[in-house]
């Protein structure tokens, strides 16, 4: 089923000057990598004589973020400088104990309120059943409203908030955190990433502090079901992972059926069909997550002197695993750029071990990927059974990425009433 294949940056092919490399990455982080590292097994690119290793062989990936993930317990000083002033201790930065006490807590936090998401997606539907058919939609826009929906439902059980103001800070962040400004900020000391980001970090915490207050007080959402030292740190930090690898997840996966008719027909066929079970839906998913993984780099610094599948990296060396790497690589998957949902039905054979990663391994996996699973199947699943989204001729899309991936600005589809 489908054989289109969706756009995707180019790839230089060779070896290219370092300078080169910072100018295409400081443009975006999808465009470092060259056609051979999509086909070639090793380990490559060692930048400015600090060992930045990009592992692309299972076993290393299995190494790095499993079997030695111990090792390799902290996350580079550039990313934790960027993300500090918002999300401080927060779970995705904290290590050592701090980490190992706060992972069980968002666990079953996360466990125990998976409901009311339900009104989310469905002030999406009325909203669009309001529109004329054939109205234009901007997809980026509706997907980011709808995750902050999600998200806000998840976290303050929906006692407080409106979806657009926190879509407007959160685009504020990440304004300053894409293309050439992320690799200026990367540059910059500490004390002066904090000054420019502060001021940001400042509003967000305004905004958040008084729901925070509603929702426990109602005893609602993860609000309420975290401990309460750090909760502010770990809903923020929830919201800011979140919010855009989910309103990511959501416009990939509109975008690609957009691309797909007969993909597109038959997941009508099987949300019309009512059966319970619906394969075709999650595929479609979990395919958008592997060609559009919203968290396309993951990284990590070797906390002590360690060896990698045979390769000795000395302490303070940056591990990179690449997502958007792997998913697309010509050993593990066949015709890896085009777009197949039918790869992740049942009766497919599964992915290799340590190939498809959209929401990490190891002892630091996602905490969100039960419910943003959930969520992004609701949400299609609604949505589908009662509107088309068509594509509109134009510039189209052209991915790129800074810590997240980026379809594109703007996403303009066709809305029409099935
Ligand atoms: C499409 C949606 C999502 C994707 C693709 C995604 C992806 C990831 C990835 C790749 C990691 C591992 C990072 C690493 O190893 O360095 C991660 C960790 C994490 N994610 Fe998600 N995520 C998504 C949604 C969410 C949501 C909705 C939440 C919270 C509400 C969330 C919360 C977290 C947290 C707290 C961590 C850190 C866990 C730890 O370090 O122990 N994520 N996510």
């Amino acid at each position: 089923m489908s054989g289109v294949t969706p756009p995707f940056p180019p790839r230089h092919r060779g070896e290219i000057p370092v300078t080169e490399l910072l100018a295409k990455a400081s443009r975006s982080l999808l465009e470092v990598w060259g056609e051979e590292m999509f086909r070639n097994s090793g380990t490559v690119l060692e930048v400015l004589g600090q060992q930045l290793v990009v592992f692309n062989r299972p076993a290393a990936i299995e190494a790095v973020l499993v079997t030695q993930a111990e090792d390799f317990a902290a996350k580079p000083a550039q990313l934790s400088k960027l993300l500090a002033p918002l999300i401080g201790e927060g779970l995705f930065l904290a290590e050592g104990p701090g980490w190992r006490q706060r992972r069980p807590a968002a666990k079953n936090a996360m466990a125990s309120v998976l409901a009311g998401l339900d009104q989310a997606v469905a002030a999406t539907a009325t909203d669009w059943a309001a529109r004329p058919d054939g109205a234009t939609l901007d997809m980026i826009a509706a997907m980011e409203r709808l995750s902050a929906g999600l998200l806000l439902r998840l976290i303050f059980g929906g006692v407080a908030g409106d979806p657009a103001e926190i879509v407007r800070l959160a685009r504020a962040y990440r304004a300053k955190m894409s293309g050439a400004g992320l690799i200026t900020l990367m540059a910059l000391p500490e004390p002066l990433v904090r000054l420019r980001l502060g001021g940001d970090a400042k509003r967000i915490r305004g905004v958040v502090d008084p729901m925070l207050a509603r929702a426990r007080k109602a005893g609602l959402g993860l609000a309420a079901a975290l401990p309460a030292e750090g909760v502010r740190e770990e809903v923020i930090s929830m919201f800011a992972i979140g919010h855009d690898a989910l309103s990511g997840l959501l416009a990939a996966a509109w975008f690609l059926l957009g691309q797909a008719p007969e993909v597109e027909a038959a997941l009508h066929a099987e949300l019309d069909s009512g059966a319970e079970a619906r394969p075709l839906l999650r595929a479609i998913l979990r395919e958008a997550l592997r060609l559009y993984p919203p968290l396309p780099l993951i990284a990590r610094v070797a906390s002590r002197a360690t060896e990698v599948a045979g390769r000795p990296l000395p302490r303070g060396s940056v591990a990179f695993v690449a997502p958007w790497l792997m998913h697309r690589h010509a050993d593990h998957w066949e015709a890896p750029d085009e777009f197949r949902p039918a790869r992740f039905l049942p009766e497919a054979s599964p992915p290799a071990p340590f190939t498809y990663l959209p929401f990490g391994l190891g002892p630091r996996h996602c905490v969100g990927e039960a419910f943003t699973m959930r969520a992004a199947e609701l949400a299609l699943a609604t949505l589908a059974r009662r509107f088309r989204l068509l594509p509109l001729p134009g510039p189209g899309v052209t991915p790129s990425a800074g810590l997240t991936l980026f379809l594109a600005d703007r996403l303009p589809m066709r809305l029409a009433r099935r």
